[in-house]
């Protein structure tokens, strides 16, 4: 704790805010290479979750790499930092009684961990979302890969930078054999199965 930095306790707590809400709040992380899949998924679970009447909010490189974390890159460094503010962020949301949804490729399981223990274990599903690298590549959809084969991009997931497959997700889809919409409805499937909404 930094010198002079003293804790203060507010009298609404997270749980009477659960309360209000009618529901846990948690965060929902989506791991997986660029062009995997994962904000889409992400993106459609919000929008299921939130016409169920669920406070949600998603964090995502747009909203994220654009503000409190824009001057981050890509090297090992970067991206630990970015994920811990991530992390951190996500769990002020946690506290205020929000369903978020993260979607970050998150490549390595030290960051994935250094996540989970800033978030707190219980407060966090791992979602894994499995597309096959050579998949990501064929889609392209942002012409990144190309890019990195090229060279013109440094230390790119999958190409010249490795990303950790985790070992022990809550849910994995395998978007190959699975449609988008079969793919929220295995998240939405989790969530209600745990008790979690
Ligand atoms: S990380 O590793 O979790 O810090 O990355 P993240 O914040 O999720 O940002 C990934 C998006 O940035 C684009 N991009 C790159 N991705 C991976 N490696 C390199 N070098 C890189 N440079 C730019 C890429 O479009 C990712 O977007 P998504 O949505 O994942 O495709």
């Amino acid at each position: 704790m930094s010198e002079n930095i003293v804790l203060h306790d507010y009298d609404i707590s997270r749980s009477q805010r659960n309360k209000v809400n009618g529901h846990e709040s948690f965060v929902l992380w989506f791991t997986g290479l660029s062009g995997s899949g994962k904000s889409t998924i992400a993106n459609k679970v919000e929008e299921e979750l939130f016409y169920k009447g669920i406070t949600t909010y998603a964090l995502d490189g747009d909203n994220i790499r654009s503000g409190i974390n824009k001057g981050l890159g890509f090297t090992k460094e970067d991206r630990l930092e970015n994920l811990r503010r991530i992390a951190e962020v996500a769990k002020l949301f946690v506290d205020a009684g929000v369903v978020t949804l993260a979607a970050f490729v998150s490549p390595l399981i030290s960051d994935r961990e250094q996540v989970k223990q800033i978030v707190g274990e219980n407060d966090i599903i791992e979602v894994f979302v499995d597309t096959p690298l050579e998949e990501c590549e064929r889609r392209d959809v942002k012409g990144l890969y190309k890019k990195a084969r090229a060279g013109e991009i440094k230390n790119f997931t999958g190409i010249d930078a490795p990303y950790e497959a985790p070992k022990n997700p809550e849910i994995h889809i395998k978007t190959k054999q699975t449609k988008v919409e079969e793919a929220v409805q295995i998240v939405i499937n989790y969530l209600e199965e745990t008790h979690r909404i």
